[in-house]
């Protein structure tokens, strides 16, 4: 691998930081969202945070305490050797309600301070400027992306982070899997699905708002600080034909196509062709302006980044209980793939696949902000954890991109796994489906001491960093 490789991990604001309503903290999308039996519903947008009965836990509220623990948090990836950490700011830390006309200090000093602690030990700060919330009062007043109040809204804040942040933050990244949208909404993106709404009109104009916001920022962020560099990010993840019965061929060619939907605007700077036909048959109307696509045309990103946790697979007919169930993308289930525990297929030869389609289609840098394994530790006494399955994993997809740069020659940013220490879970709100080579002390109903521990991956992932990645 390239000397200045990235090798580091990656987290969400929503999913580590804790201190919910601290330093002046608005309420944000995911802090309405509890554990257990109604998350799945008000993650897609069918159900309202508001109708749940009295007395739920919410993982978010303190999730793991980062935002006091984070100087020992940093020291400990730096004792891994982390050449990056990619982490998230809550929109509503510095914004606390998305309305205010002025930031809220203590929110940025939180993440100036965060910055120079990681800088403090050269660790490349890579920032994902919204990664799954949305401040409450955003998703209140104007029903959140469904709005196009929210494009200026959301350009205040990244230009905020710009300004403050310039000269320390080399790596953007405008909004986390931005196609989670269409399929969980309101985790994605804050948006419910009222009776009666035309589901792809609801979310194409969405889509559209964030496109444009994004676009917005990437020309704020060339003009206050043309050294950085913006990424877009995917939940990535190639579909796979289930057969060659060209009806799944197609089926699969079709789920592609959508999927790379949201990159092919942010990367290419226009809207695929597919999409004008699909909006007049259907009677979508996006509210695309001359201004919006003089914007999406010149400000394209830099990088693309992604999320890689498996393929997919389509038929184009699927019987009744073939989907798979395992996470937000539904498909076939693919008979030569293992599953985790929580049924998410593993396909390290996928990973490579993947990087393979991205860069033949975008020939843009790329960089790999999120893979892992999400997994049941059992901590012993002294608090080690013998996760072997975990480093098992991460090998094998180690070694596949590293086939892709060296034999593909795909330029790589970096990988950045997720979970780098135990975070709630975004999908079921569970501290016990762990990602980490850091152990924490809490459990899903909240009991823990919070206490931070190495497991054995911490030592293995750090040898791997030592040797750039040969001694896996
Ligand atoms: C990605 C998200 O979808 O997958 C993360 O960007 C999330 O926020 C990760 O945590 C793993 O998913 P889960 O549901 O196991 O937490």
């Amino acid at each position: 691998m390239q000397k200045d490789f990235l090798w580091g991990g990656a987290s969400a604001a929503n999913q580590i930081e804790g201190g919910y309503l601290a330093g002046g903290k608005g309420l944000t999308s995911v802090d309405l969202i509890p554990h257990g039996a109604y998350r799945r519903e008000i993650l897609a947008g069918l159900r309202h945070y508001e109708d749940v009965p009295e007395g739920q836990f919410y993982p978010s509220h303190e999730a793991i305490d980062f935002y006091t623990h984070y100087k020992e948090d940093i020291a400990l990836f730096a004792e891994m050797g982390f050449k990056a950490y990619r982490f998230s700011m809550a929109w509503s830390r510095v914004f606390p309600t998305g309305l205010e006309e002025e930031p809220n200090e203590e929110g940025l000093q939180f993440y100036e301070n965060v910055i120079d602690e990681l800088l403090k030990y050269n660790i490349e700060p890579i920032v994902t400027i919204n990664h799954f919330d949305v401040p409450k009062t955003l998703i209140d007043n104007y029903g959140s992306w469904k709005s196009r109040e929210m494009i200026a809204l959301f350009e205040k804040y990244a230009t905020v982070l710009f300004k403050r942040f310039k000269g320390k933050v080399k790596y953007w990244i405008s909004v986390n899997e931005i196609n989670m949208l269409f399929h969980l909404p309101f985790m994605g993106a804050g948006i419910y699905l009222e009776e009666g709404e035309n589901r792809e009109q609801v979310l194409y104009k969405a889509a559209h708002h964030e496109l444009v916001a994004s676009a917005r920022a990437t020309k704020a962020l060339r003009e206050i600080d043309p050294d950085a560099q913006m990424g877009c990010m995917i939940a990535a993840g190639d579909y796979y034909p289930y057969s060659a019965n060209p009806k799944d061929i197609r089926a699969a060619q079709l789920a592609n196509q959508e999927n790379f939907f949201f990159i092919d605007v942010q990367s290419r700077g226009k809207y695929p062709n597919w999409t004008k036909h699909k909006f007049a048959e259907e009677g979508i109307e996006i509210g695309m302006t001359e201004e919006d696509e003089k914007v999406l045309a010149e400000n394209t990103v830099d990088y693309i980044s992604l999320s890689y946790y498996s393929t997919r697979t389509s038929k184009a007919e699927l019987e009744p209980g073939e989907a798979t169930t395992g996470n937000a993308f539904v498909g076939a289930v693919n008979p030569y793939l293992e599953k985790s525990e929580w049924g998410w297929a593993i396909d390290p030869l996928g990973m490579r696949t993947t990087l393979n389609t991205l860069w033949e289609r975008y020939q843009k840098p790329l960089f790999i902000v999120e893979n892992g394994l999400g997994a049941y530790d059992k901590p012993e006494e002294d608090g080690s954890v013998h996760d072997d399955y975990r480093i098992d994993y991460l090998k094998q997809h180690i070694e596949e991109f590293k086939a892709a740069v060296e034999i593909d020659g795909i330029p790589l940013l970096g990988y950045t796994t997720w979970g780098c220490i135990d975070l709630v879970s975004a999908s079921t709100g569970e501290m016990s489906k762990r990602y980490g080579f850091i152990y924490v002390d809490r459990d899903d109903a909240g009991n823990g001491t919070m206490a931070r521990s190495r497991k054995d991956s911490f030592y293995w992932y750090k040898k791997v960093i030592e040797t750039n990645g040969e001694n896996l």
